[in-house]
């Protein structure tokens, strides 16, 4: 970034409010507050964006789960990551959300725009429509040319009509962007999957639907009611009307923005999409699209349905906020996946944090307060250790670059790199031996030398680690500052003369993992309903009536027209792009097993099935799901907090009755 460049505007992607906050959405907001913190501190003029995403059928249909209003809905899980952020301490300086007036104000302004230059036609939509989930389908999304990737239904071809936006139209303009502009996508590398993309074609975008509700209406002068926008356009617009785009223009100067912060899997909507509308609103193009890969766990993607979704705030609340910032930002290459465990974030802390940083420190305090009384001295630095300061020097220098191309694992292994050095110099320069020979100047030289490359790291540190950087200049007799940046780090100056203040290690050792894994949490959860169901079967018992009377009963002759039996699955395995299904084989005692597609793959892995036992209803008729033949159902028993199979108490044999 060139210095003449003051403002600096950096954004997150607004999350949506289907899901509570997790480990992902943690990730981006962090890297894009350390970026923020680092840009205040070297004096830039920043805002910082954030904000949640609330529009769609996804959000429409997840409030109606729940029997609320979309907006109730929405307020309620906004609320949660505003929170969560607030107590991260996130410096953002504003949170934007898709239900704000003046963000839709904004959004219609901007549909306007691209209307009245010709870039958005009506015309109709043919999609591949599946009504149970009513959404629509690519041709490649379907599995099997027809049925629907999330519920396996069979789909069909409806034509909706929706206005388009001429995509095509940019396909050029955004191969120049990303050929004159090499460092527009960051990773570098992720560019060229992009404009292989685009390459490869571009058709007009869908902008408009007509099929749900819940969304920005068209400007009234379109006089088309019954279209909301499409999520995606309402969406991405968030990064200029949260500047007063369309209503009160006046932080507009913010833009462009200098990056804005994502995960991998929504690139292209930002890499693509995003600088297309800027076109046509002739807006300029952001700076830089910052892609992150995906934290996993034991290598998988993480999913509510298989338990192994990591919550931040448990993780920060055990670990320590600023250690697991640390963590995330050292751990993964930008733009990589990564995986999160335990035992990884232990390891940074106990090494990096405790050894490499905290030891380093507890050194200088011991040795300062011993033979100096704390009053340290920086004038013999340059004499007795110039060779050490500008090998310090020259690393701080060169490191911001890596920060602004986000790579932060390299840009704090840079920082790491003078910690050893300074380690070094304690090792060679031996200050306890210099005190016995009476080279006073030469230990304190050392101590000094030592006490600033710290007092450095902990400047460039600070963006990371706010408040325990902030202990160490403490400890250093410096505060952290747009100026001690100026002094320590822009300008290679010394603290000068100063007193050391003893203050408790800062990175205790941890030795055994903190957080209780999924599957000990698992136990506790089902030893706790275990017990509460028991105690509400007792109590409907004291309270049932002795005798059922009034309609809906069934005699006992219907009910034994439904053949239920013990089965024993044998093989299981996941529907391949369905979210839904599990293929299972069961055996029923008869000549081969029979195959039951079941829609449990929320709460049941393959794993968890083979060689268990189900009941089935067995005499019903065939049945196809997603092209698969299913030759009966699986019981189970379904409430607010999820879906459990129903099974035999004990082992039976494979075909035995229910009755
Ligand atoms: N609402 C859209 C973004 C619109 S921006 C104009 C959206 N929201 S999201 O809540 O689903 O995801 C937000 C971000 O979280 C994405 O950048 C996504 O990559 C990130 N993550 C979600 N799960 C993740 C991991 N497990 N690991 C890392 N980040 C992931 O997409």
């Amino acid at each position: 970034m060139s210095e003449s460049c003051k403002k600096v505007y950096i954004t997150t992607p607004i999350y949506y409010v289907n899901d509570v906050p997790h480990i992902g959405h943690a990730y981006t907001t962090i890297i894009a507050d350390t970026l923020a913190r680092y840009s205040r501190m070297v004096g830039y003029d920043v805002f910082f964006l954030t904000g949640t995403d609330e529009h769609g059928q996804k959000i429409e249909q997840a409030a109606k789960a729940r029997g609320k209003s979309p907006q109730e809905y929405a307020d309620e899980i906004s609320a949660r990551f505003k929170d969560l952020w607030d107590e991260f301490e996130i410096s953002y300086d504003k949170f934007i959300r898709t239900t704000d007036e003046d963000h839709m104000k904004g959004v219609q302004k901007a549909f306007e725009v691209m209307y009245d230059n010709g870039d958005i036609y009506k015309d109709v939509y043919r999609g591949n429509y599946c009504v149970s989930c009513e959404t629509f389908f690519t041709e490649t999304q379907l599995v099997d040319d027809e049925f629907c990737p999330e519920c396996g239904r069979s789909t069909t071809v409806v034509e909706e009509e929706s206005y388009f936006f001429r995509l095509s139209k940019y396909q050029d303009k955004l191969l120049e962007w990303y050929e004159s502009q090499p460092d527009c996508i960051l990773p570098k590398a992720k560019r060229n999957e992009v404009i292989n993309f685009v390459k490869n074609g571009l058709d007009d975008l869908s902008i408009t639907r007509t099929s749900f509700d819940w969304g920005v209406k068209l400007p009234e002068k379109i006089g088309d009611p019954k279209h909301v926008m499409y999520v995606w356009l309402d969406a991405l617009m968030n990064y200029v009307t949260a500047l007063g785009y369309g209503t009160d223009e006046a932080k507009m100067d913010y833009w462009p923005a200098k990056i804005h912060l994502i995960g991998k899997d929504i690139l292209r909507f930002h890499a693509i999409y995003w600088p297309a509308f800027l076109m046509s609103l002739g807006l300029e193009l952001p700076q830089h699209i910052g892609a992150h890969g995906w934290w996993t766990r034991n290598g998988e993607k993480m999913s509510k349905s298989k338990g192994n979704v990591v919550d931040p705030k448990e993780i920060a609340d055990a670990y320590g906020l600023e250690n697991f910032r640390y963590f995330m930002l050292r751990e993964v290459p930008f733009g990589q996946d990564g995986d999160f465990s335990q035992r990884a974030l232990i390891d940074r802390i106990n090494s990096d944090l405790g050894n490499d940083l905290g030891n380093l420190l507890n050194r200088i305090i011991g040795m300062s307060g011993k033979y100096f009384d704390f009053a340290v001295k920086s004038e013999g630095v340059k004499t007795h250790h110039a060779a050490e300061f500008e090998e310090a020097e020259a690393i701080f220098r060169q490191v911001e670059p890596y920060l602004y191309e986000v790579q932060t694992n390299r840009y704090l292994e840079e920082l790491w790199k003078t910690l050893r050095i300074a380690n070094k110099a304690i090792d060679t320069g031996m200050p306890w031996a210099k005190m016995k020979e009476g080279k006073e100047d030469e230990a304190m030289a050392t101590i000094a030398l030592v006490a600033n490359i710290l007092a450095k790291v902990a400047v460039l540190l600070h963006p990371f680690m706010p408040k325990t950087t902030d202990k160490i200049a403490r400890a250093l007799g410096f505060a952290i500052s747009t100026e001690s940046y100026v002094k320590l780090v822009k300008e290679g100056g010394l603290l000068g003369d100063f007193t050391i203040e003893k203050i408790p290690p800062l990175f205790p050792r941890i030795e055994e993992p903190l957080v209780a894994t999924p599957a000990e949490k698992a136990e506790a959860v089902k030893e706790e309903k275990k017990s509460e169901a028991k105690a509400k079967q007792k109590a409907a018992k004291a309270a049932a009536p002795k005798e059922e009377s009034g309609a809906n009963l069934i005699t006992i002759d219907q009910f034994f027209q439904v053949q239920l039996k013990v089965g024993t699955v044998v093989e299981a395995e996941e529907v391949p792009k369905s979210k839904k299904l599990l293929r299972l084989q069961v055996d029923l005692g008869e000549e081969k097993p029979r195959q039951i597609v079941a829609g449990i793959k929320e709460w049941y892995g393959p794993q968890d099935l083979v060689n268990t036992q189900v009941c089935v209803v067995a005499n019903l008729k065939p049945a196809k799901l997603m092209g698969m033949i299913s030759e009966g159902m699986i019981l189970a028993a379904k409430d607010d907090e999820g879906l459990c199979l129903v099974r035999p108490e004990k082992p039976r044999k494979p075909g035995s009755a229910i009755g």
